[in-house]
């Protein structure tokens, strides 16, 4: 079986969640689409107030609750000002780095629900002068062009202050079993989170699926998730930074695309990471050796994820995070492989299975 057959199912719902709308706050339509993918496999879903989707398999009679989640917001903008004539200027929602943006096709979603596309332009370099050619140009003075000659006929459109764009790409798969896209921070995580939902049969936990939003705005909706949930135990998987590629320090390295899921020992630094629950580390790294699930640890000095917010949920939640090693995060080229991601759901369902009432007592409560 060739890579790309054997891949072809996690890769075609990876595209379909990779190239769905959904910044920060605006994820109607990515949520729908989670909604279909869970909705005949979980005993409840719903939609909190904040827009979280949470689903449920139910375990047996007072067992543990355990918390997966992954966030289904992305990067992406708002739109800030509409220019005389018609061109539209971006204000950022969540961390881009401005160099990448000009020259990218952009999507505008409308009041009145459609979708317009535009460009980022840029100035030709036969018009740049030399010290032009060395700057960064900074997001405020990138404009959007779609086509339109007065500010009138973009806002006929249902365009306005405010409303949310993002980036236009397409996922691909390329050689091996790699694939290239926007958003796979986090939709990577949440097509994990899907696959490892729909195959586990609880029998020890209740298991939780936390498809959150606004975690590229400050780890909104997992906070809120967690807290209405209040769960014994969570898993959060995110994406995390590969820079095994050219020019990439070496002691720098947190992972490496095709080396199996990473497990965040500890991220973000002091007051805003986490600190995987020793005993919870353990516990993963005990099920991949014995599962034979290659794995990676990473120690990472910059960036957290929505676990570091789920485990201050009310009296404390043991936590851990697993990630996707992704190249080229927050952009709309993210590279990762698609057996890493086949792994970490792997990993998933094979660490709660092994989350039982037993082990939590003695291991978190110490009885
Ligand atoms: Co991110
Ligand atoms: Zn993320």
């Amino acid at each position: 079986m060739s890579a790309s057959s054997e891949f072809k199912e996690i890769f075609s719902l990876l595209k379909k969640l990779s190239e769905a709308f959904g910044i920060s706050g605006y994820e109607d339509e990515i949520r729908s689409i989670i909604i279909d993918e869970v909705k005949s496999v979980a005993d409840e879903v719903k939609v909190d107030r904040l827009g979280n989707v949470i689903a449920v398999k139910k375990g047996s009679k007072g067992s543990l609750k355990v918390l997966w989640d992954a966030h289904m917001d992305e990067i992406g903008f708002f739109v800030k000002h509409i220019d005389d004539k018609g061109f539209i200027y971006l204000s950022p929602v969540g961390g881009w780095w401005d160099l990448i943006l000009p020259g990218q096709r952009v999507r505008i979603l409308t009041d009145k629900g459609n979708i317009v596309y535009g460009v980022i332009g840029t100035k030709p370099p036969h018009l740049l002068r030399p010290e032009e050619r060395e700057k960064i140009i900074p997001i405020d003075k990138l404009f959007v062009d779609i086509g339109a000659s007065s500010k009138k006929e973009v806002e006929d459109l249902g365009i306005r202050v405010g409303s949310p764009v993002d980036l236009d790409r397409q996922a691909i798969e390329l050689l091996g079993d790699k694939a290239t896209g926007k958003a796979f921070d986090d939709r990577a995580g949440v097509v994990a989170i899907l696959q490892a939902f729909k195959s586990i049969d609880p029998v020890e936990t209740n298991v939780y699926f936390v498809a959150a939003a606004q975690e590229e705005v400050g780890l909104k909706g997992a906070r809120v998730a967690a807290y209405s949930i209040s769960p014994d135990v969570a898993l959060a998987v995110d994406v995390t930074t590969a820079n095994d590629v050219p020019g990439g320090d070496p002691k720098e390295k947190v992972a490496e695309v095709g080396k199996g899921p990473t497990i965040t020992v500890a991220d973000g630094r002091s007051a805003s990471g986490l600190i995987t629950h020793p005993k919870l580390l353990k516990l993963i790294i005990e099920t991949a050796k014995k599962n034979s699930i290659p794995y990676q640890l990473s120690v990472m000095s910059g960036g957290t994820t929505d676990g570091a917010i789920i485990a201050l949920t009310k009296e404390g939640v043991p936590t851990a995070t697993l990630s996707i090693p992704t190249r080229y995060i927050h952009s709309p080229v993210e590279v990762l492989s698609l057996k890493d991601l086949a792994n970490t759901a792997k990993l998933i369902e094979l660490t709660t299975k092994n989350i039982t009432r037993e082990w939590y007592e003695k291991e978190i409560l110490g009885h």
